[in-house]
């Protein structure tokens, strides 16, 4: 089945984190969030309304010097990396495959920032691209990989999108 990427426009911040709320009310045990695109894009905004739908209460933010954060009051664990001027070696010795093989840490939801250091990817993943757009709002482009083609990726697929996907917004309300 040839994969479909679903491009969504992101208005302002609050579309951000609605969408990632979205996702994190419904992504399931051991779903990992590979979310690419340039400083300020909207990487951690996307993480932190991922936290708030899994009900985490804990502030999110980028863990700069531990390239890795794990919450574990919500839904599900939450873990948390920004490779963010990392080196391949480096990224390799933190083993990020415990964190989605199920074996040293519970499944939970692993989210990304600067996916693009991983040495290696996880067999199965959501690819999340950030980019800007004239104006000031974001685009983001999804896209399943691997054998779980996720029922909420569809959804999406399903919203109303115009030519230009400036056009639309993305609203928690109306669609989670
Ligand atoms: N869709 C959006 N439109 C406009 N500004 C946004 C949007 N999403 C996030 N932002 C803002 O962009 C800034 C950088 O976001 P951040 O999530 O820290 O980016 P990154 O983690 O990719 O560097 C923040 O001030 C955030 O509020
Ligand atoms: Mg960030």
């Amino acid at each position: 089945m040839m994969a479909k990427t679903i491009t969504v426009s992101l208005a302002d911040a609050s579309s951000t984190r609605s969408l990632g709320v979205c996702l994190g009310q419904s992504l399931p045990a051991g779903s990992v969030i590979l979310l690419k695109g340039d400083l300020g894009s909207g990487k951690t905004t996307l993480v932190q309304g991922i936290g708030e739908g899994l009900g985490i209460t804990e502030l999110i933010v980028s863990p700069t010097f531990t390239l890795i954060n794990e919450y574990t009051e919500g839904r599900l664990p939450l873990y948390h990396f920004d490779l963010y001027r990392t080196e391949p070696e480096e990224v390799a010795a933190l083993h990020p495959e415990t964190y989605w093989e199920g074996v040293e840490f519970a499944l939970g939801i692993v989210a990304i920032e600067w996916a693009e250091r991983l040495p290696y990817l996880p067999p199965s993943y959501v690819s999340v691209c950030l980019s800007y757009q004239s104006g000031g709002d974001r685009r983001v482009d999804l896209l399943g990989v691997g054998e779980f083609q996720l029922d909420y990726l569809d959804e999406l697929a399903t919203l109303p999108q115009r030519d230009s996907p400036t056009e639309y917004g993305f609203s928690e309300s109306e669609n989670c």
